[in-house]
This record gives C-alpha cells, sequence and structure tokens, in this order.
C-alpha cells in the first residue's frame, strides 16, 4: 500500500486543506463510500426476436446482439435469469409487414409468441416488457399509421393500444409504448382497464429524443423509415423543458414509470426527472451508446468493460433506477466478479 505522505506546510500549520484523497486511498474505503451501485435487477435487457427455427443471427451493426428464433429464448431467458437479470424487453421482426402494423397486434404475433415462451420457461422469474410501436410492423417503417406521407396521432392511438391489449393477453406484465404519439399512454390505459388487464403496468417513453443513435436498432429490428425521418413525432435533442412536459403529460396519462432515451445524452433530463416524480425512472442506454463503446474497444481504444460500467454507473449516478441496456448480462457477469 502506498503511504500519503502529509505537506507539513499544510498539515504542520494545523490549517485544514480539504483532503479528499483521505478516502480514496485503498478498494476497501472506496467501496466504503460509494454512493452509486449497479445491481444487475436493475438492468433490462433487450431481446430481438424473429421467425425461425434455431435461429441465433448475430446483428451486424451491435456486435455480441443477436436476432433470435422463439424457440431458442427459453435457454436465453434461464441464463439471464441465472445472470441476476430480472426482466427484459422485446422487440419483434415480423414474418410480414403491412401499411397499418397489423403485426403488432397479432394473437400469434412475434413477440406474443415471444412472451408465451418466455413464461413458460422461467415463470415469474423475469418482468416482461413489451415495446408497443408499429414501425417493425409497418411497410414504410413509421412509428404510426400514414395520412398520405404525415405519421397520423389519431388514427394510430386505437392501433396502439390494441397491440398493449394483445400483448398484455400474451401475459406481458409491463408495455412500453415508443411510438411517441400524443395521448398513447391514456388510450393504452384505457384500453387495459377495459378489458380486464388493470395490473398490466406503462412504463412510458416519455422523454425520446429523435437520435442518430438509434442507427444500429434500426439495422437490428429492420425498422429504418422508408422516407423521411421521424423529428416531426419523436422530441427535439435542443429541448430539455420539453421533455419534462412530455414525462408529466405521461403522468398525468397513467404511466407507472417513466423513460429517458437515449441515456447518456440526456442526463440532465434523467436528473430532472428524479427530483420532477416519485415515479421509477427508466434510462434507456440505445443501440448507438452501446455500439460506440464496441467499436471504439474493438480498435483498443477504449477498455469494453470499464467504459460499459462507467456508463451504466453515470446513468445509474443521475437518477435513473432502472437501465435498459444491451450490455445487461454481460454487465451482470462482470457485477458479480467485482462482489467477490
Ligand atoms: C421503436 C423504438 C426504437 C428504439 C426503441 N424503440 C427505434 C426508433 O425510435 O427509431 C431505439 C432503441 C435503440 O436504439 O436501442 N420506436
Amino acid at each position: 500500500m502506498t503511504v500519503v505522505t502529509h505537506s507539513t506546510s499544510a498539515a504542520g500549520t494545523g490549517s485544514r486543506v480539504h483532503r479528499g484523497r483521505r478516502l480514496r486511498r485503498s478498494p476497501a474505503l472506496r467501496a466504503l463510500v460509494r454512493e452509486t451501485r449497479l445491481d444487475p435487477a436493475m438492468l433490462v435487457a433487450p431481446l430481438f426476436v424473429r421467425p425461425g427455427d434455431g435461429v441465433r443471427e448475430e446483428i451486424g451493426s451491435m456486435p455480441g446482439q443477436h436476432r433470435l428464433s422463439v424457440d431458442l429464448l427459453g435457454s436465453h431467458a434461464e441464463a439471464l435469469v441465472s445472470a441476476g437479470i430480472r426482466s427484459v424487453l422485446l422487440f419483434g421482426l415480423p414474418e410480414g409487414k403491412d401499411a397499418d402494423g397489423s403485426g403488432a397486434w397479432a394473437e400469434d404475433g412475434i413477440v406474443q409468441q415471444a412472451a408465451r415462451e418466455i413464461r413458460r420457461a422461467v415463470g415469474d422469474d423475469l418482468a416482461i416488457v413489451a415495446d408497443v410501436c408499429l414501425c417493425e410492423y409497418t411497410s414504410h417503417g413509421h412509428c404510426g399509421v400514414l395520412d398520405g406521407t404525415a405519421i397520423d396521432n389519431d388514427t394510430t392511438l386505437p392501433l396502439l393500444a390494441r397491440a398493449a391489449l394483445s400483448l398484455a393477453d400474451a401475459g406481458a406484465d409491463v408495455v412500453a409504448p415508443s411510438a411517441m404519439m400524443d395521448g398513447q399512454v391514456a388510450a393504452i390505459r384505457s384500453a387495459l382497464d377495459d378489458e380486464g388487464h388493470a395490473e398490466t403496468a406503462i412504463l412510458a417513453y416519455a422523454a425520446k429524443h429523435a437520435s442518430a443513435f438509434y442507427g444500429p436498432f434500426r439495422e437490428a429490428a429492420d425498422s429504418a423509415p422508408a422516407f423521411g425521418d421521424r423529428r416531426a413525432y419523436q422530441m427535439d435533442a435542443a429541448n430539455g423543458r420539453e421533455a419534462m412536459a412530455e414525462i408529466r403529460a405521461d403522468i398525468d396519462e397513467g404511466a407507472d414509470m417513466v423513460m429517458v432515451k437515449p441515456a447518456l445524452l440526456a442526463l440532465d433530463i434523467i436528473a430532472a426527472a428524479r427530483q420532477a416524480t416519485e415515479l421509477p425512472i427508466a434510462a434507456y442506454q440505445v443501440s448507438g451508446e452501446y455500439a460506440a463503446i464496441c467499436a471504439a474497444a474493438e480498435r483498443g481504444w477504449l477498455d469494453r468493460r470499464a467504459a460499459a460500467l462507467e456508463s451504466l454507473t453515470a446513468i445509474a449516478r443521475a437518477g435513473a433506477g432502472v437501465i435498459v441496456t444491451y450490455f445487461a448480462l454481460e454487465a451482470a457477469g462482470w457485477l458479480r466478479e467485482q462482489s467477490r
């Protein structure tokens, strides 16, 4: 152990200098006074589900992530549970797409099948969160239905509600509307309540910026818009006050948890959200945040493990109690090693 030498000019004269280093001297002292701790139980693992049998297809833009066919989900879910992960967020690549995105509410839709299979495999050990959006299911790749080239808010709402109902029927514990349509939380809440799903929770993607960092996801989920972009419905990344208004609106509409996304790019909003509500705050470390760390690590420019854990710690420190991250399974392993 290194010995700290006291400077006589400070210590000897009796003056009280701030010596922050006293509590940084050893791993034990640092662990003792650490303010933020990550726990695998706070991490949500996103999963991409695709048709087929025995298919485990690597996602090019997201090294280490795979699209899995339904039959492989059971063993993957078991691996997550043994690592200490308690929740998954499901995305689907349907067999076919149409203008309305009807695959989003098909009784035997890809995510509906996935939810049933995960429940069969691990029972209640995993909380099943299902993303509710149309972009993976529409032929044009937008998050709502079209009116010309515009995305029509109010005709999209009943479709999102229908998707949420169908996912609740398939056993989702939580539905997570991410389409950024105004009124989507209220529409989903009332549909769930009317149809006997009063217990199904809503995780609202409340403050979701239009972001360049969703790029790798759109390859993963085959959900890139065929024309234009999402700026007419997702928020302008320059706006923090507006993010708070979105969060308040979703809470008023009945959200049980609110999410901020992307995470590292909106730490200020996570912190403000933590102050503004007692509800659980979730943050989504999105595909581009993951891919950036992976790419730099592959080149030897960043230490993958250290960079991933530091970024997750920063997101937690800002105030997120729930973190959606593609590092979930890996991070759970690192955290277990650390605690030994
Ligand atoms: C669906 C949705 C997207 C993401 C989560 N839900 C894509 C988008 O808005 O374009 C992005 C997640 C990620 O980048 O990891 N609307």
